[in-house]
């Protein structure tokens, strides 16, 4: 980092690295029209944003798995909305271009338009986040587009949706036969009819998540629904192979950094037994 004395003696300034540009709902509908697929992962925290922002991902989801992957709950369902607004301002430090969307947790917007409307306001306001995103079909279309009527981005959730886990009798891929499928089909139809940017397609047939992706406007982005979507998203701690047990179906380990943990702090834990750690290049003078 040159120091203003330097500065001041330099003729020409250095130039500062050009800023990626910001990834915005407008760059996903044309990543849809073009063909090329929309790249989102999710993030909980400022370090893992900062990550997600080196590789490049377009889209950061501080999504409501968060419970199930830093929190250690069973299932997203307790997660609150304390705690999406918690750990959403942390990766937003971290963030520069790739858009920030949001999940709205279990029950902070099922009571009805107004409560959609309070609980985004608070994760827009107190996070910096540019989007929030729903789980949910056509019964959510009143709360897409009251959000969407006062200015509010909104991503779509449909399929497997997991603050429904129990509802739908478990971890079960949704879609399968014709009557689920016109059904699913049905509810993106609404959600973008009620103004959605984009729609997760989660634990759905590739076949049909295809069929959801031709018949919209707007772009899919799958997990679990194969390739044929506008894009892919997945979870951090399965991309990273973060956590002790191994991944869904789903998912790809693209590195195993639980074990790398484990053996880290399990050398530094032999190192102080054996008193070799800290050595005096560890101790003040
Ligand atoms: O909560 C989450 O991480 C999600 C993704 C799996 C889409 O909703």
């Amino acid at each position: 980092m040159p120091r203003k004395s330097d500065l001041a003696r330099t003729a020409t300034p250095p130039a500062s690295p050009p800023l990626p540009a910001k990834v915005r709902t407008a760059t996903l509908a044309r990543l849809k029209r073009e063909g090329r697929p929309i790249v989102a992962a999710t993030a909980y925290d400022w370090p893992s944003a900062l990550a997600l922002e080196e590789a490049g991902v377009d889209v950061c989801l501080v999504g409501d798995s968060l419970g199930m992957v830093v929190l250690g709950y069973e299932s997203t369902v307790p997660v609150t909305l304390e705690e999406m607004i918690h750990h959403a301002k942390a990766v937003k430090r971290g963030l520069r271009s790739a858009l920030l969307v949001v999940d709205l947790p279990f029950m902070s917007y099922q009571l009805g338009p107004s409560q959609a409307l309070s609980s985004a306001g608070r994760i827009l306001k107190e996070t910096g986040a540019e989007a929030v995103k729903l789980e949910g079909g056509s019964e959510i279309a009143p709360m897409v587009r009251a959000l969407k009527d006062a200015g509010v981005a909104v991503m779509g959730h449909i399929g497997l949706t997991p603050q429904s886990v129990h509802a739908l009798g478990g971890w079960r891929i949704q879609g399968r036969g014709a009557a689920e499928a016109r059904k699913l089909i049905a509810s993106a139809k609404a959600l973008e009819a009620a103004g959605a940017f984009a729609v997760v397609l989660e634990g759905i047939p590739g076949a049909l998540a295809a069929k959801v992706t031709a018949a919209l406007g707007i772009p899919t982005i799958g997990i679990g629904a194969g390739p044929k979507c506008g894009g892919q998203v997945q979870v951090r701690h399965d991309l990273l192979g973060a956590l002790p047990h191994p991944a869904p179906r789903h998912a790809k380990a693209y590195a195993s950094l639980y074990p790398s943990e484990v053996e880290a702090l399990k050398a530094y834990a032999r190192e102080v037994r054996a008193s070799a750690f800290p050595t005096a290049k560890e101790t003040p003078a």
